[in-house]
């Protein structure tokens, strides 16, 4: 994805700075080279070494070193680069950058660049929120620095709130943003920008399996563990909006901030979410089973000599049935497709047939049961593939696209 791009890392002195080896790894796998600075307070945090063999090359430290400005000189390091990128910008780094101070290598080359500065800032909150912070970014961003986080969190000094630098992925994303030459990273928490972009809305969602009885004691089923659904759940709440989450069984706790309704069967989950509408975005993630045992057997069925026989019936299409609603359709309606093989293919046939406004299409066989996921998403107008990542920061990414799509469509 980054294939043949220059980076030029600068890493400022934060506990975040440890996160950004993370970084220079996943930048190297997408195929991008890599010139990194730090500076005398990021040696305290990572050691150079480290840094050198994850990079792959030279790690500059020094604005008067001899050697370093024979080779290459500080200016030409600044500008043979096709983004800057500062990680973790500390509060320090983003008010020396805001007043042209250049008393390092990692100043000077900020100074010297002309090349578009993204910057992950990363401090404690009361640094971030305090009103000469607040001064500075407004100046950078006047500036066309581009921002990326920081976003709310638990904080290494123990506190919670803004300050927290954007997770390795949410920045490799920004990156690949940036150097499409964007000039806003609107997909991404950034100051200023409404923190609850859901508030005032209803969203509704599946999660988990569904296990259709055989006879009181077995069921069909499926190894879905409700790991995505929950975690869009909850990132959906934490982004302001009024959430019911229908559950199959799962070995999940209920998500907080979320009112989470229990179902065994598709019909019971069906009932569920018709009771839960109407909403604004209705989010289908359950892997629900397709077919029932037609009459479940009352009794625990003997084990006789030969074995049974069932006839199954299909079950309701919960996601078809809500995407096509006459009364009361939510305005954005979501589905799933862990598919095998040919997943583009699939997920647009499924956009079609089910009648729905996105599908976040996966392969089943990267995403089921797992802490990760790799999607792509397809709407009518096109499609998007997103890196791997946690499902926790897939679920966050993707409530911010749906508060971005449903904002479109308001506006439009
Ligand atoms: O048809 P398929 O199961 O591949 O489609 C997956 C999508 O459809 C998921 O969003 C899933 O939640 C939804 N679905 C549903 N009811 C079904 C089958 C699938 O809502 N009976």
């Amino acid at each position: 994805m980054l294939d043949g791009k220059r980076i030029l890392l600068v890493i400022g002195g934060g506990i975040a700075a440890y996160k950004v080896l993370e970084l220079i790894r996943r930048l190297r796998e997408q195929g991008a080279s890599l010139n990194v600075v730090m500076t005398k307070a990021a040696k305290q945090f990572v050691t150079p070494l480290s840094v050198a063999s994850l990079s792959g090359g030279k790690v500059f430290d020094d604005l008067f070193s001899l050697t370093d400005e024979t080779e290459i000189g500080h200016i030409q390091l600044s500008r043979a680069a096709d983004l800057v990128v500062v990680a973790p910008a500390t509060a320090d780094l983003l008010a020396k950058m805001a007043q042209g101070l250049a008393d390092d290598l990692a100043s000077t080359l900020l100074l010297a660049t002309d090349k578009t500065i993204l910057v992950a800032p990363a401090m404690n909150l009361r640094m971030w929120l305090h009103p000469a912070t607040t001064r500075n970014a407004a100046t950078l961003r006047k500036d066309g620095v581009l921002f990326v986080g920081p976003e709310d969190g638990d904080m290494a000094c123990g506190e919670y709130g803004p300050g927290r630098m954007s997770e390795p992925t949410v920045i490799l994303s920004a990156i690949a943003t940036a150097l499409q030459g964007e000039t806003q990273i609107s997909l991404l928490p950034d100051i200023g920008r409404a923190e609850k972009p859901l508030a005032g809305r209803r969203l509704v969602i599946t999660s988990g399996p569904t296990h259709e009885p055989i006879d009181p004691v077995r069921y069909i089923g499926n190894r879905s563990s409700g790991r995505q659904g929950h975690a869009i759940a909850a990132a959906a709440a934490k982004a302001g909006a009024d959430v019911t989450l229908i559950s199959g069984p799962v070995a999940l706790a209920d998500p907080p901030g979320v009112s989470t309704v229990h179902v065994e069967t598709a019909a019971d989950m069906l009932a569920a979410v018709e009771a839960a509408l109407p909403a604004d975005i209705f989010v289908g993630t359950a892997a629900v089973a397709d077919w029932r045992v037609e009459t479940a057997a009352a009794q625990k069925i003997k084990k006789s000599s030969a074995p049974p026989q069932f006839a199954l019936a299909e079950n309701p299409d919960i996601l078809a049935a809500v995407a096509q609603r006459r009364a009361s359709r939510p305005r954005l309606v979501v589905g799933f497709a862990a598919e095998t093989e040919n997943i583009l293919a699939h997920a647009r046939e499924k956009l079609r047939h089910k009648g729905c406004d996105l599908i976040v299409a996966n392969d089943v066989n990267r995403a089921m049961g797992r802490e990760e996921n790799e999607v792509a998403l397809i709407s009518p107008s096109g499609s998007e593939s997103w890196p791997k990542m946690r499902k926790d920061e897939i679920a966050a990414k993707l409530v911010q696209y749906l508060a971005q799509m449903l904002k479109d469509r308001s506006d439009a």
